[in-house]
């Protein structure tokens, strides 16, 4: 059967606004048969996460979002998603993705940093994938998620824990300074698998799960009691000492 004029070029206009941004990220099925050209397998990636298949009634957070294939991706399965990147979402894929797929996820160009459930409240489930390197303060990302967090965090991150065997098993990080971790200057700390956990539990999160992809880690977490919390405001100079 023939297609309708009117569909054929809904069509030929999606992959005109596909074609036309370059750096395509995530591979996110924007109409039927037509799929971003992302560099990163968005699916391998999602199969490993495990997220429940029912989202209906809970509220998403993707720190990180970029082209926003898990924000999407959690909508479909029901889920209120608040998509957040630094990037401005014109400066992503996710402008055209959103557009095209009908999305209502809302986005928010922000730091995860300057996060506060003052501001945007808090969520059910907190996806911090492919971010934790990016960040120079990872457990300042941490507790600044605690705060968000009312259930289970979704962690992917890159791990040092093939590079360097010897250091495998400790709770360590290396520090990746300028383009030493995939050339990319955007990356700051290559941790072991055992010092996300580690960081994790440090920040009032108990480790449910661990999955290695390759070089990556996927933890899921869930929120425990903070009992370090006063240290941590007192590190990051949230309050003084009371003594
Ligand atoms: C490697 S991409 C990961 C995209 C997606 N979460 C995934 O796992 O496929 C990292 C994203 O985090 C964003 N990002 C990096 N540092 C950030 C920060 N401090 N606050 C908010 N977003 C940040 C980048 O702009 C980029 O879009």
């Amino acid at each position: 059967m023939n297609s309708s004029p009117d569909v054929t070029n809904a069509g030929a206009r999606a992959r005109e606004l596909v074609d036309a941004y370059p750096n395509w990220y995530h591979r996110i099925e924007v109409v039927p048969g037509l799929v971003t050209p992302g560099i990163n397998d968005s699916s391998r990636s999602l199969e490993a996460l495990n997220l429940p298949g029912d989202l209906r009634g809970a509220t998403v957070l993707d720190i990180g979002t970029r082209d926003g294939f898990f924000a999407f991706e959690s909508e479909r399965r029901g889920a209120d998603v608040l998509a957040v990147d630094y990037l401005p979402a014109a400066a992503t894929g996710f402008s055209i993705a959103a557009g095209l797929l009908g999305s209502q996820v809302r986005y928010l160009q922000e730091n995860i940093y300057n996060l506060r459930p003052e501001a945007i409240g808090t969520f059910d489930v907190v996806l911090m994938l492919g971010l934790l390197y990016h960040l120079p303060d990872s457990i300042r990302a941490f507790s600044t998620i605690r705060k968000l967090c009312r259930s289970e965090l979704y962690l992917e991150t890159h791990v040092a824990d093939d590079d360097y065997p010897e250091l495998a098993s400790l709770p360590v990080a290396l520090f990746c300074p300028g383009m030493a971790l995939n050339a990319d200057p955007t990356n700051y700390w290559a941790p072991t698998t055992p010092c996300v956990e580690a960081m994790l539990v440090e920040c009032g999160f108990a480790v449910e799960s661990v999955a290695r992809l390759g070089n990556r880690s996927i933890v899921k977490a869930r929120i425990a009691s903070d009992e370090h919390r006063y240290y941590r405001t007192i590190a990051h100079g949230e309050q003084l000492p009371l003594r």
